[in-house]
């Protein structure tokens, strides 16, 4: 079935040139960008789209990241797109993502790991209402 989900592709990403590469990962893959927008996340967005992360420790540098500059954000679609987009990142951590995948061959870290997907049909309705409210 064709769904949708909601992707950045992260501050590091945008700063290391790899837009180019990753958005034409995912339109070579069969998938449709049906929205795309260069923006630079705020605080209270930050929290907002990690809801579920906000008390963790991990938590203070991954919201001064992904707020230190723009990111794009990207609603695709396509059949299966949400477990599709997934299995193409790769495992949160760069250092341990397979090869193949966007983190494995592009990142080497468990933070700036280039890019978020939406991880179940629930959160990617939930982020798409924060991100794209009149999509
Ligand atoms: P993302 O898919 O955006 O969802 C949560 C983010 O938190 C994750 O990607 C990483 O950027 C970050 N993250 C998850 N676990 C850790 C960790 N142990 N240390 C640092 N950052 C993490």
């Amino acid at each position: 079935t064709t769904e949708r989900s909601l992707v950045l592709i992260k501050p590091d990403a945008v700063r290391r040139g790899l837009l180019g590469e990753i958005l034409s990962r995912f339109e070579r893959k069969g998938l449709v960008i049906e929205a795309l927008e260069l923006r630079t996340m705020d605080a209270s967005l930050a929290d907002a789209h990690y809801a579920e992360h906000v008390d963790k420790a991990f938590y203070p540098p991954l919201k001064d990241f992904m707020t230190s500059g723009p990111l794009a954000a990207l609603v695709l679609s396509g059949d299966s797109v949400i477990e599709v987009v997934r299995a193409m990142i790769g495992a949160t951590d760069g250092r341990k993502a397979a090869a193949g995948t966007i983190r494995g061959d592009l990142a080497l870290s468990n933070r700036e790991n280039l890019v978020h997907a939406s991880d179940s049909p629930e959160s990617a309705e939930r982020e798409l209402a924060l991100w794209f409210p009149k999509i």
